[in-house]
């Protein structure tokens, strides 16, 4: 592992110059935002070293090195998903290549659908905890001491200091910002009601598919936190219409302008 790393990072130096403190995750629907990245360099997954290449739909396979309000940030343009077969140690690679760059801020955004029913499609969530539902965790296998300890806390895992900064952002730009706890799944089936109704009950306010892996070993490797929810849909059972994957990712796609707005702003309050 720590030799691919390596691997991956010599290839990005060797074609740019970066000092992102920064790096932000984009979900389905955002990639406006490493296209409007000032002085952008991109770099696909598939041309560095040892770097897991994402197969899901409405996902770009590429880095996106440049400016966002002026500060040096790394946009990660496609996730990779559990769900597409990729390994655990694959899914965080790119969070601890980001280490190694030397990022000690990430920004997780995702798709999910909404769980608290005052939640509207369109809102945007300002992820507060997250529920790691996937009933694995990427730091099982040896510990990478390098990186982190071995039993890592994560009672501020989304840190507070950079949630204040978002809502800062959010009043300023006059967006309602929802707040709540992130429900992560495996997918790629999504809920059925009953699960939705459960997940209620244990203090989920939204679901989703991604983040909790990337959150748990940015948070092991000490990189700070914050996350936001586009909430697409809402979840299995709410309205009693059918999900679509489809409908997820238009709406990402109406909705991403806003919290790419968010991003933005919190970004440079930095
Ligand atoms: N469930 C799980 N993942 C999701 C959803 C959902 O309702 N919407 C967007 N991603």
């Amino acid at each position: 592992m720590l030799e691919l790393l390596k691997a991956a990072k010599t290839y990005i130096e060797g074609k740019v110059k970066t000092n992102a403190d920064t790096a932000i995750i984009l979900g389905s629907g955002l990639n406006h935002i490493a296209e409007n990245l000032e002085d952008a360099v991109f770099l696909d997954y598939r041309d560095i070293p040892a770097f897991p290449v994402s197969t899901a739909p409405g996902h770009k396979g590429r880095l996106a090195f440049g400016k966002l309000s002026g500060k040096d940030v790394i946009c990660m343009q496609g996730r990779l998903h559990y769900y597409e077969g990729h390994c655990k140690e694959d899914i965080v690679f790119p969070i601890r290549l980001f280490k190694e760059l030397g990022v000690k801020t990430l920004i997780v955004t995702n798709a999910a659908g909404g769980i608290n029913e005052n939640f509207d499609v369109g809102d945007i969530m300002l992820i507060t905890d997250h529920i790691n539902l996937t009933g694995t965790n990427p730091l099982i296998g040896k510990n990478l001491d390098c990186f982190g300890t071995r039993f890592p806390d994560m009672t501020y895992a989304y840190a507070p200091r950079l949630r204040e900064k978002a809502k800062e952002a959010a009043e300023q730009l006059g967006i309602k910002l929802r707040e709540g706890v992130y429900i992560g799944v495996t997918g790629p089936s999504f809920e059925t009601p009953a699960e939705i109704r459960a997940f209620r009950v244990m203090g989920a306010d939204a679901v989703g598919m991604s983040t909790v892996f990337e959150v748990i070993a940015a948070v092991h490797a000490g990189i700070e936190v914050l996350g936001f929810s586009l909430i697409t849909n809402k979840a299995a059972g709410i309205s009693g219409k059918c999900l679509s994957g489809e409908e997820v990712n238009e709406i990402g796609r109406r909705s991403g302008e806003k919290l790419g707005k968010l991003i933005e702003t919190t970004v440079g309050e930095l």
